[in-house]
């Protein structure tokens, strides 16, 4: 079997890693559709028409910063059983949450921890990161490990465990050089609340004797109130 190239690229200059945006694992490809109780995991296709149409709504509104910048291919989603409307769904390897979660992808290093497996899209891309040790995941739902999970050729660098991340905590005295917590659906100031609430709680994990170290949420700077450039999502 061919071997799939890495998607890092490592700097000329430095010790860091950039992301190559065409040799990323492809999601819909190493994911069967599955079902469980109350999610499934479901592939759509875009065709050239609709691709087009999408990557002109890109380039003419402001608001969507290259979200909809899609290329025609099949895609993979995770989304409530049954409901096959944009409100159903919970992840997907679409260019949105590519470029939305790139952020901390480019920051990760060391030990890491993420709340939500999702898709298990950023810890497949992560578990090829050289400055990455290891990979912690709290994932709230059974369905979500069982359904991704187990799909996935994930590394000895990947540790998961089925719980809350508002009620897990981790063993004594352990820090973390990245904590980032990816628990929600959608894009809305109602996130913050909870965004300030994990932060709060994990501050003190952060290894803050590593200058890299990054703590972050996902998409956090679009869902704070008081945020100027806020598009009221
Ligand atoms: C948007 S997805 C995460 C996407 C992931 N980063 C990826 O690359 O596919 C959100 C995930 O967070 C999980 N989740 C929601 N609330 C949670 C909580 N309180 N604790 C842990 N996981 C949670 C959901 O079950 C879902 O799998």
């Amino acid at each position: 079997m061919a071997k799939s190239k890495s998607p890092w690229k490592k700097s000329k200059y430095c010790d860091t890693y950039s992301l190559d945006f065409e040799n990323l694992p492809d999601m819909a490809k190493l994911l069967e559709e599955k079902s469980g109780d109350a999610l499934e995991i479901r592939k759509f296709t875009v065709d050239e028409k609709e691709a087009n149409r999408c990557r002109m709504l890109s380039t003419i509104s402001q608001s969507m910063r290259g979200y909809y910048d899609f290329k025609a291919g099949t895609y993979v989603k995770l989304q409530r059983k049954g409901d096959n409307s944009s409100d159903g769904v919970i992840m997907s390897n679409t260019p949105m949450e590519i470029r939305t979660n790139s952020h901390y992808m480019h920051m990760a290093n060391g030990h890491v921890l993420q709340a939500g497996l999702g898709i298990g899209m950023t810890a497949m891309i992560l578990q090829s990161k050289p400055t990455v040790k290891s990979i912690t995941v709290v994932e709230i739902s059974k369905e979500v490990i069982g359904l991704v999970g187990k799909q996935l050729s994930l590394n000895g660098k990947i540790n998961i465990f089925n719980a809350d991340i508002f009620e897990w905590m981790p063993e004594h005295g352990k820090l973390y050089d990245t904590i980032y917590f990816d628990i929600w659906d959608t894009i809305s100031s109602d996130n913050w609340e909870e965004m300030k609430k994990l932060r709060r709680k994990f501050a003190k994990r952060l290894n803050r004797s590593n200058p890299d170290s990054y703590i972050g949420c996902w998409e956090s700077a679009s869902c704070n109130p008081r945020n100027p450039l806020w598009r009221g999502w």
